[in-house]
């Protein structure tokens, strides 16, 4: 069973294999927040797509409170080893790796700032979180290659996919469910959900959509799944 907690924007609390992975945790400032950065819990992980503050966010401080290791690419693993981050992994977009035993790979994405997406590899549920992207048509190797069950996709527009480029992601990634993100954060990234889950029904046949409020939660098991 894996756990998904939407915290608003693109940051994520997921419990899976029994450890608890944060990614993009941008808490603070995050108007969308359900949580302050005392109300966490014990973290393991913290994953990074980007630099950017929206996703760079409390990554830090999080990991100092908690001596989680942090996990992104080799630059910003240098920046969070000067931010003096004790615990680090640096990686690169390319295969499949293991982190304290946990299954990772990072995945293109087309934006600025050195980006990129991840995908958890967890015995229950393979996870993709697209990260900021635009749509490109290699997202049908991350489907093929990885066979995610959840993917994670931005739909605000603006800075990243709108809800039109994120269906016909879900129709190239083809993952079981698929979960908008990066939407209703501020009002420049202002979307329906309901608008992607029609366009999703549409385009990417076999998709299920499953829209969350920031604070709620989504768990899948391979069996099947459901909202909690
Ligand atoms: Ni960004
Ligand atoms: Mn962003």
């Amino acid at each position: 069973m894996a756990k998904l907690r939407w915290l608003g924007h693109a940051a994520w609390h997921i419990e899976v294999d029994g450890k608890s992975v944060l990614i993009d945790p941008f808490i603070t400032n995050n108007p969308a927040a359900p949580v302050k950065l005392d109300e966490l819990g014990k973290v393991d992980f913290v994953i990074v797509t980007h630099e950017h503050f929206d996703h760079l966010g409390d990554a830090f401080e999080i990991c100092k409170r908690n001596d989680a290791l942090f996990v992104a690419l080799y630059e910003l693993k240098v920046r969070a080893e000067q931010d003096g981050v004790k615990r680090t992994m640096g990686a690169n977009i390319g295969g499949t790796f293991t982190a304290d035993g946990l299954r990772l790979t990072f995945v293109p994405a087309v934006h600025t700032g050195n980006p990129s997406g991840v995908v958890i590899h967890g015995s229950d549920a393979t996870i993709y979180h697209a990260g900021d992207t635009a749509l490109f048509g290699d997202m049908r190797l991350i489907g093929q290659l990885y066979r995610p069950d959840v993917a994670l996709l931005p739909i605000g527009s603006l800075f990243t996919m709108g809800p039109q480029e994120a269906a016909v992601a879900a129709s190239l990634v083809k993952p079981k469910v698929v979960i908008p993100m990066h939407y209703n954060t501020f009002d420049a990234i202002r979307q329906d959900p309901k608008q992607f889950e029609r366009l999703v029904r549409a385009k990417a046949k076999g998709v299920k959509v499953v829209v969350l409020n920031p604070g709620e939660s989504f768990e899948y098991a391979r069996k099947g799944a459901r909202k909690g």
